[in-house]
């Protein structure tokens, strides 16, 4: 009998994730047996960086006293108010609804669900982060990119006006933004409410950094920023809580509720359908919302300390140049060649050091590569040696 294949969807065909892709070009060197430095992963927990054993403890008591049934699918009413409080403190005081979700990965999804229809389109920050980007595939909607500007990767005001269609539903901000580190600057925010606005748009607000700041620079909610505008604001513990295996994210919904409101229930439908978050780990955000917050600045003193050491490096190379990030644990470096996809390979065959494309992120004009500055000084330090030795036989 002749085998037939398994066609797959359609909506899988434009599905990339080249944070991940890359990991399998750096496995197989891997096992040549080259030494490996790793620049690549945005996980703290692979690097030197531990949970806060005090938010271990409380999901571990949950489990103990058996919370380990299902829990409401908008999560436990703690936590629920735990992250209530969160908003008021980022002085986001219209607040809707609040869900808990398998990281913010399943809020943005879920919310991006809820609103985009097949053939619609929503704006998505260019370079940024690709979750979206494969959402954007699965939904069968129309990719709209907008683009950061390359000084100084705030958002693109006139570029933004410029694309939104009757089509567009939605605008994403990504701030702290991956993967360029840049933090948006208030006054562009003040821009974007109004022409979401104008424009009925959603804005959905991934401030998923938003406790990674740097030089004292001010992150700024946009959901804080107008009553009446149409948010969701998307937060979680994987980044600054150091627990991105645990998955636990949300999101804060913000506005006018007579103009939310059928959202609100579409967003409800689809929450109650996949029934609810990991239950135990929901303690655990009532501690770390809560509890202490230590960790916080030493985190940013070590991860300033961190991206200096590579900037300091990156200014002795000629042809390579980064725009200071001010917060999460990015930085996107411009790199003179043709195609970053093959820089980045040969990078790794030749030195073993692994950072991930800027085609991955989506760009405009130029080539990137995005490295994490999560590693200790010493691996930086031996990465950025490398890169550099390299880039300056392989420029163009
Ligand atoms: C901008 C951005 N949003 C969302 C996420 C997903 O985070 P989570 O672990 O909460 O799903 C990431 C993870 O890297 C991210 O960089």
């Amino acid at each position: 009998m002749a085998e037939k294949k398994i066609i797959p969807a359609r909506r899988t065909e434009n599905v990339r994730y080249a944070i991940r892709d890359i990991v399998v070009l750096a496995g197989e060197v891997a096992k040549t047996g080259k030494e490996m430095l790793y620049l690549n992963i945005g996980d703290p927990n692979v690097y030197d960086w531990h949970t806060p054993s005090h938010i271990i403890e409380a999901t571990y008591k949950a489990m103990l006293a058996n919370y380990n049934g299902y829990s409401p699918s908008s999560g436990v009413a703690a936590a629920v108010k735990a992250i209530e409080n969160e908003a008021h403190k980022k002085g986001i005081n219209n607040v809707l609804d609040i869900f808990i979700t398998t990281g913010g990965s399943e809020a943005i999804e879920l919310c991006l669900n809820a609103l985009v229809n097949e053939g619609d389109n929503f704006l998505m920050p260019t370079p940024g982060y690709p979750l979206y980007t494969a959402v954007e595939s699965k939904l069968e909607a129309v990719p709209n990119p907008y683009y950061l500007d390359e000084k100084t990767w705030q958002p693109d005001l006139d570029d933004i006006k410029s694309k939104i269609n009757p089509r567009t539903k939605a605008i994403v901000l990504i701030n702290p933004n991956n993967p360029t580190g840049s933090v948006c600057k208030k006054e562009t925010l003040l821009e974007i409410v109004k022409v979401a606005k104008e424009n009925d748009l959603v804005i959905m607000a991934d401030e998923i950094y938003d406790k990674m700041i740097f030089d004292g620079a001010e992150m700024v909610s946009i959901g804080a920023l107008d009553k009446d505008v149409s948010c969701v604001t998307f937060g979680g513990l994987s980044k600054n809580y150091i627990v991105p295996g645990w998955r636990m994210g949300w999101g804060i919904v913000s506005g006018r509720q007579n103009v939310m409101a059928d959202y609100i229930e579409a967003i409800n439908k689809m929450l109650r359908a996949r029934l609810c978050a990991n239950h135990p780990e929901q303690y655990g955000v009532i501690e770390a919302l809560t509890g202490s917050q230590e960790h916080i600045p030493a985190m940013n003193q070590t991860l300033q300390k961190r991206r200096d050491i590579t900037l300091d490096i990156v200014k002795g190379i000629e042809g390579i140049d980064v725009v200071k990030p001010e917060g999460a644990f990015y930085a996107y470096a411009s790199i003179d060649v043709d195609d970053d996809t093959k820089f980045c390979q040969e990078l790794i065959k030749e030195t073993g050091v692994v950072v991930v494309p800027g085609s991955g992120f989506g760009k405009r004009n130029g080539n990137y590569f995005r490295y994490v500055i999560l590693p200790n000084e010493k691996i930086l330090d031996k990465a950025f040696n490398k890169i550099a030795e390299f880039y300056g036989k392989y420029k163009k």
